[in-house]
């Protein structure tokens, strides 16, 4: 596409389109109404033999489309654990997607390398971790995990004398693994992915919110990986760090820590006590697009040595600059990348140390109003409500599974089910830069007024 008259009319036009969408997000429902997911038939025709003008193409993605998108970028979005994306990271993608730099080398794109390692040390500091650690920008924390734990499974078996990254595992020591009996389902895939299993890893038993509980805790010989967890995916709360970290150090294990949402407690003072410690692990999975609110897909791997990032993850080629300079390539599974780190930069750069604190602290304030506002109303509030989680029990499965069908149709917020320690639940997750207490309020009368329907009559 060259740039010229038209290219400018057709970017203009995205511009206008784009910001309608955004300046409608808080006023509309935040589900998309039926109608609009069955007109997605409209996109999908036989690929036309001849193209189409791209006017033509850009109005009907964004008049079918936009009305069928979820509005989870808006203020009344509490599903999974899902941040609206920051006006300045918006801006910032839209300005990189122009660049359309390949991120993977510095002589593809000094800009984009020298953001990546910028925002890198900027998450690092802001996080509380080592000055010595490194890493790299992936697609979200599933692929933070797996990666951490290709360079942990290297490092473990190098120690024990196994050149795993040349080798594999067959034929391998044995290599131990042991995770909390709460730790995310992406772990368990990332532990596949990298060929320890999703199933063998030794489970620690939790607490009622979910946190391993420091006590008991087994001997470990050999090549050894415990993965333990900031912020729980329903409750929020996060292993103690301190007495886990000082044992598996003891046993010579290898520390990972999963910290997709929870890890961001450690950038505000009024959190940070709950991830006390969390530095002292060997590796961390993050996540830019949920708390830190950037545009997917956004995650971030992070390794107190970062040249055990690398020996797992380069690959080699005559082509290829050499070991001299840092090329986010070298830490990361993928080759080719967009330039996520120069988004995450923006975003750090625009909030600043007390914009991300605020950001942290107003969604754990926001989450205790939610969960206050359903407890007044006599709904039990399943979890210590102390980041931004919220689990509420509506009075049994098929009561809850009702009300939080009926609060999705009704659109003014969107929550989703979780079961928890046996229980149906209503799981809201307050992390976008967006939601104000109007919107918790707002929202909590809603959920109150599909509960308060008749036992006997189907929620509306
Ligand atoms: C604790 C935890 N770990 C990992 C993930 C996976 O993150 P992603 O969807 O970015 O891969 C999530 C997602 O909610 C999570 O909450």
């Amino acid at each position: 596409m060259a740039a010229g008259p038209d290219t400018d009319a057709l970017l203009a036009d995205a511009s206008r389109r784009a910001r309608g969408y955004l300046a409608g997000l808080a006023d509309r429902g935040v589900a998309p109404p039926p109608e609009a997911v069955e007109a997605l038939a409209r996109l999908d025709f036989p690929l036309p033999a001849a193209g189409r003008d791209a006017a033509e193409v850009l109005a009907l993605l964004d008049d079918v489309g936009s009305p069928a998108t979820v509005a989870s970028a808006g203020p009344r979005y509490f599903g999974f654990v899902t941040g609206g994306a920051l006006p300045v990271a918006v801006a910032a993608a839209w300005l990189l997607a122009a660049w359309d730099q390949n991120a993977a080398l510095a002589v593809m794109s000094p800009t984009a390398a020298r953001l990546d390692a910028v925002a890198l040390r900027w998450a690092t500091d802001l996080l509380g971790l080592p000055a010595s650690t490194g890493g790299g920008f992936v697609t979200g924390a599933t692929m933070a995990n797996a990666t951490c734990l290709a360079a942990a499974r290297d490092a473990v078996l190098a120690r024990h004398g196994w050149d795993a990254a040349g080798q594999g595992l067959v034929g391998a020591p044995p290599v131990s693994v042991v995770a909390g009996a709460e730790a995310h389902t992406t772990v368990r895939k990332a532990l596949g992915l990298v060929g320890l299993g999703r199933d063998r890893a030794l489970a620690l038993p939790a607490d009622a919110q979910g946190r391993i509980v420091p006590r008991d805790l087994p001997r470990l010989s050999g090549p050894a990986i415990v993965c333990l967890q900031a912020g729980n995916v329903n409750s929020g709360a996060s292993d103690p760090f301190g007495p886990l970290i000082a044992w598996a150090r003891d046993e010579g294990a290898w520390v990972h820590v999963d910290g997709a949402f929870g890890l961001w407690a450690a950038a505000a003072p009024g959190t940070a006590a709950q991830v006390a410690g969390v530095g002292a692990a060997d590796s961390w999975a993050t996540d830019a697009h949920k708390w830190l609110n950037t545009t997917y897909d956004c995650g971030i791997a992070l390794v107190r040595d970062p040249a055990n990032l690398r020996a797992a993850l380069e690959a080699p080629a005559a082509y290829l600059p050499g070991a001299a300079a840092r090329e986010p390539m070298h830490f990361t599974p993928q080759s080719s990348q967009r330039a996520r780190g120069a988004e995450v930069w923006a975003a750090l750069a625009a909030l600043g140390r007390g914009g991300v604190a605020d950001l942290v602290e107003r969604s754990c304030r926001l989450a205790r109003r939610a969960a206050d506002g359903l407890r007044e109303s006599g709904h039990a509030v399943l979890n210590d409500v102390v980041l931004n989680q919220v689990v509420v029990d509506f009075g049994g499965p098929a009561r809850t599974d009702a009300v939080i069908a009926a609060v999705q149709r009704d659109g003014t917020c969107w929550c989703g089910p979780t079961t928890w320690h046996g229980r149906r639940a209503m799981r809201l997750s307050v992390s976008g830069w967006g939601t104000t207490e109007e919107d918790i309020d707002r929202s909590v009368a809603a959920i109150r007024a599909c509960s308060a329907r008749p036992r006997s009559a189907p929620p509306a």
